[in-house]
């Protein structure tokens, strides 16, 4: 299994840029399947849930050409069975999207139940209610989810629950369907607005996307487009808390600063500086770090995909921080690890009790998932002595060359392939 071995305590300077948004292009690629025509995405960053993505319409009958840097052209007219087969579908928990393509597209879907779960208690039964408001069945069978339909027919869908992947697979499945879909309570994340723009470029009709009702009016074919997706708004907020974290002076390009907002506040709290560009941001730091609370909610909310990272950064603060997770049950998994590095944190169900200490120092740990192991990245790169980070392939999911950015902004980070162990546990997302 891949370590990186990090020598920390030193401050990070200058620019990186960051990459397409991960949760954005894991919901565009599948949809690729509802065109008539090939599609040339661009943007698209170098992560394992892309390879695995592309893997998936490959090997269902897409032709997938990479044109290189970062773009992709891929004609999905060539797939006849709408089948993800659990090999490669439990990879990836985003190959759930699949089931709204391939129902939008041909009427059926059977696809594998996404696998593990690493950040609690994952159901996805506000996917499930919605496909049925749009006259499918759905059942389980085998440990694969099969769903079909004679028709789709547009319906009034009200999610119980605020849900990024149930807002994306409805769109996903109501824009070929007959009449008009109204999504109401719908998720706002940048990624969604991302998929209705890539929709509508392919001739959709999607309008609301961004506020909690989206509305699609059914359209009859879906041409094949071009299509550059956005910046990944966590990507750059890492690189924000880990310029904040070492004390550094970054320049984070390639960024769009209001889907920052949240973080920048935040960060602002803390006391780091933030300056806001056009499309970058700048972090530095000149006074003391201090204690805040923190609390993660939908968009425009604090990112629950933020909250270990800034976790790392607060223990690292004067005073005592207060961080409540409220999307996900298990989000709390990397604690033990930066105990072992040093910091103070108790958690009381999802509440977090940070008590900020001087310094971290460097230990060997274990990334427990994707977020998680980019704050124990973020802990190693400010703590004294030398951080081992195990299981790194969960920060291959989502970080684009996290460790050549990071090394161009100063940091001693290394990765270090260990023979011999190349058996990867399921990966979620
Ligand atoms: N939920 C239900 N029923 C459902 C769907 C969701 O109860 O049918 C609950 C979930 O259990 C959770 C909450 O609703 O408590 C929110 O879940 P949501 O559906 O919004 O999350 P997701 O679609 O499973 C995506 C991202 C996550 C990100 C969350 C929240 C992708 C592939 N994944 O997950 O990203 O944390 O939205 O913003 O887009 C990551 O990138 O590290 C990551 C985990």
């Amino acid at each position: 299994m891949d370590k990186f071995i990090i020598k920390g305590g030193k401050p990070l300077e200058g620019e990186v840029t960051i990459s397409g948004a991960k949760n954005a292009v894991v919901a565009i690629i599948p949809a690729v399947i509802l065109a008539d025509g090939p599609c040339v995405l661009e943007n698209i960053p170098e992560i394992s849930d892309v390879s695995i993505s592309l893997r998936i319409l490959y090997e269902m009958g897409a032709d997938v050409q990479n044109l290189g840097g970062g773009t992709y052209r891929i004609d999905a007219t060539g797939i006849k069975e709408p089948v993800v087969p659990y090999e490669l579908a439990r990879h990836m928990r985003a190959s759930y999207y699949f089931l709204g393509t391939l129902l939008g597209k041909f009427h059926k879907a059977r696809v594998a139940m996404p696998g593990g779960c690493y950040l609690g208690d994952r159901p996805i039964d506000q996917h499930l209610k919605a496909f049925s408001a749009l006259g499918a069945t759905c059942s389980l069978d085998n440990g694969m989810v099969d769903i079909n339909a004679g028709m789709l027919i547009g319906n009034q869908i009200y999610f119980d629950k605020i849900t990024v992947g149930g807002t994306i697979n409805t769109m996903l499945a109501a824009c070929k369907a007959t009449g008009l879909t109204v999504i109401e309570n719908a998720a706002k994340e940048p990624h969604i607005v991302d998929l209705a723009n890539f929709l509508n470029s392919m001739g959709a009709d999607i309008m609301g996307a961004g506020t909690d009702v989206i509305k699609v009016r059914g359209v009859r074919s879906l041409k094949g487009t071009q299509y550059a997706v956005i910046p990944d708004q966590i990507e750059a907020g890492t690189y924000m808390v880990a310029a904040a974290a070492t004390r550094g002076n970054v320049l984070i390009k390639n960024v769009i600063p209001k889907h920052l907002e949240s973080i920048t506040q935040k960060l602002a709290k803390i006391g780091v500086n933030v300056e806001e560009f056009d499309e970058s941001v700048r972090i530095s730091v000149d006074g003391p770090l201090v204690k805040t609370s923190v609390k993660t909610m939908p968009h425009p909310g604090f990112p629950t995909d933020m909250q270990p990272q800034i976790s790392a950064l607060l223990c690292l603060a004067e005073g005592t921080s207060i961080v409540t997770e409220d999307i996900f049950s298990n989000r709390f998994r990397y604690v033990d690890e930066l105990r072992r590095m040093g910091a103070d944190i108790s958690v009381e169900g999802k509440v977090a009790v940070i008590e900020g200490v001087d310094h971290l120092k460097g230990a060997p740990v274990t990334a427990p998932d994707l977020r998680a192991g980019a704050a124990l990245v973020i802990a190693g790169l400010a703590a004294s002595g030398v951080t081992e980070i195990d299981d790194i392939y969960h920060i291959e999911r989502g970080y684009e060359n996290i460790e050549k950015k990071l090394r161009a902004l100063g940091a001693d980070i290394v990765k270090k392939s260990v023979p011999g162990s190349s058996v990867r546990k399921v990966e979620v997302g």
